[in-house]
């Protein structure tokens, strides 16, 4: 999905990922990042996400990256966070140190997702670490986005750039699973 096609979901409102609280995975499983306080984290292809606020909260310095100006105007201003209004491709930050992928990877056709990866190895610093939510459903009974990523290809993607260990995975039919990432 290219960036014209989100923009124009936040024109016509047609938001649905947009959830009205912190995501409980976040809650859940930002302490296994086991983070320093004043890392800087990215959150790639973040909308408007009450994540952001709740990192920055932390005490971490949040950075996200956002396509839609609409998203990133309905953002509240908060201490501690700095959204670029860009497309993720044309962002590099290499003092990042760690990052939170929800609804991100997901939302990128398969090419795409490859290109997501090889962009976040071309600039993290070795040691970064990141989290990482995605969703998977049986082949054939939905239409992406949210596109199904399973375990496997998260392997491939992670390739010789990154490690990664499952740290949940929940569901019957559509499964969510919990990552944690890091740059070698
Ligand atoms: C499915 S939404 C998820 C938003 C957020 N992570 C959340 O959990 O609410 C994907 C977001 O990525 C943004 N987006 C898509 N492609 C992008 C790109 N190449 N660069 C920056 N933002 C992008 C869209 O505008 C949209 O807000």
């Amino acid at each position: 999905m290219q960036v014209n096609y989100w923009k124009q979901r936040w024109v016509d409102g047609n938001t649905g990922w947009h959830l009205s609280d912190v995501n409980p995975r976040l809650l859940e499983y930002w302490q296994h990042l086991d983070i320093a306080t004043d890392s800087r984290v990215l959150v790639p292809l973040c909308g408007k996400s009450l994540d952001l606020l709740w990192l920055a909260k932390q005490g971490h310095a949040v950075v996200g990256v956002e396509a839609s100006e609409i998203a990133v105007g309905d953002l509240p201003q908060c201490d501690n966070l700095i959204v670029h209004c860009t497309d993720f491709f044309e962002f590099s930050d290499p003092t990042i140190t760690a990052w939170y992928d929800r609804a991100a990877l997901v939302a990128l056709s398969p090419e795409l997702r490859i290109k997501y990866f090889a962009h976040l190895a071309s600039f993290l610093p070795r040691g970064a670490k990141g989290l990482l939510v995605t969703f998977e459903y049986p082949e054939g009974t939905r239409e992406g986005p949210p596109f199904s990523v399973t375990a496997d290809e998260v392997l491939m993607l992670c390739g010789d750039n990154f490690r990664c260990k499952m740290i949940a995975s929940d569901g019957s039919a559509e499964v969510e699973s919990v990552y944690v990432i890091e740059r070698i």
